[in-house]
């Protein structure tokens, strides 16, 4: 049988984390042949190559993306630019009918979020937000676990992320980091909070400073939130950027016969609490063809390896929301948002989340 020829990919700002992702797609055993990339920084590129081992055709204009999606005759996109500038480059990817791998967090803002979603989705192309928790065992099998009611009904969770972030380049500044911390790690934990309960963000009351080592900076650095989800659990989102050192997170999910408990103080497991209080590790036992990473998804996805996007851009939707609603609670000085006021604004309501 012939040799299918490989996806023709084009990356946009193949930075810290494009490069990473661009390794990644380029030595997948699918094959994808990375022909062309933009970015500002010609030295970005320059690295790339050195990374994947060829070259590829150049862009470094700010607005190149566009001349290199009309001139490369490419299948597929990846987007891993600061996080306002993903929507100009999302929206012309998929009005150019790419197959879009993009970086969380997906767009800023509910209404924007909405929109892409419903571009991609029109389009018939695959587009996978990367979440790579949604490929990370302990979360897949808390999931599993809350689908099968093992713990009953989700009444309530604790969710906290800490991490020394300072807010360095772009990330500090107001115009491409929009909403600091709460938009950058934090995005993946309000992420994990919706995927695993499959529950929707309702409203959010909560505040945020700016501060890190006693710097007040220009963007919000550590939040804490009291969250309501759809079924009428409420719980708490934490995320700070102001701690020394490490990395440290604490996701509790609390039901009605039991607790499901992740944290890096424990290593990469699952602990389960069941009725009686007894605490036992959960095999991780994942479910069987599941894709390694939103990369290797996206790529059997395109090739019809497997049909389930693991993280289609309703998630991207979903964040964006609850982003929204914690940023707009923390400006307006801890004022109660529901998510469905900005849901309106896009026209839209909370059964379009689902
Ligand atoms: N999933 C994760 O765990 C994870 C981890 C790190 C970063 N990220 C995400 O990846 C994205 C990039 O973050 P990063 O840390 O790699 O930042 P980075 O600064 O290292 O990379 C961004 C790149 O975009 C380039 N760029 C800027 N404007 C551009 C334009 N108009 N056209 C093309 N390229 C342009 C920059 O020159 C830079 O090389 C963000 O969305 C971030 O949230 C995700």
């Amino acid at each position: 049988m012939a040799k299918q020829s490989p996806i023709r990919f084009g990356a946009i700002g193949p930075g810290g984390a494009g490069t990473c992702r661009i390794r990644e797609l380029a030595a997948h055993p699918l094959g994808v042949q990375v022909v062309a990339a933009v970015d500002p920084q010609p030295d970005r590129l320059d690295n790339l190559e050195k990374c994947i081992g060829y070259g590829f055709t150049r862009y470094t204009g700010q607005q190149d993306f566009k001349k290199m999606i009309d001139e490369c005759e490419l299948d597929a996109v990846g987007i891993f630019t600061p996080h306002s500038l993903h929507l100009e480059h999302v929206e012309y990817a998929i009005a150019k009918g790419m197959n879009v791998l993009i970086e969380k967090p997906m767009v800023y803002g509910s209404a924007n979020a909405m929109r892409v979603c419903r571009a991609m989705e029109a389009s018939g192309k695959v587009g996978i937000v990367h979440y790579q928790r949604h490929y990370e065992a302990q979360y897949i099998m808390a999931r599993e676990l809350i689908r099968k009611g093992v713990i009953g009904d989700v009444k309530t969770f604790f969710v906290y992320m800490a991490q020394d972030w300072s807010g360095r380049g772009w990330r500090g500044e107001p115009e491409f980091s929009c909403g600091g911390q709460l938009n950058d790690s934090g995005s993946h934990y309000q992420d994990i909070l919706l995927w695993m309960t499959d529950l929707l963000p309702v409203s959010v009351e909560g505040n945020a400073d700016q501060y890190h080592k006693g710097v007040h900076k220009d963007v919000e650095i550590n939040g804490s939130f009291n969250v309501e989800l759809s079924n009428g659990a409420s719980g708490r989102i934490l995320i700070m950027g102001d701690i020394p050192g490490g990395f440290i997170d604490d996701v509790r999910i609390v039901g009605t016969k039991g607790e499901l408990m992740m944290s890096t103080m424990h290593g990469r497991r699952l602990l389960h609490r069941n009725e009686k209080g007894e605490v036992n590790d959960v095999p991780l036992n994942c479910p069987k063809g599941w894709p390694n990473s939103p990369c290797d998804n996206f790529v059997k996805l395109i090739r019809s390896k497997v049909r389930t996007n693991r993280v289609p851009f309703i998630f991207g939707v979903r964040v964006a929301t609850l982003t929204d609603a914690m940023l707009r609670s923390a400006r307006s000085g801890g004022k109660k948002v529901e998510c469905a006021d900005l849901l309106a604004e896009a026209g839209a309501s909370m059964s379009d989340l689902t």
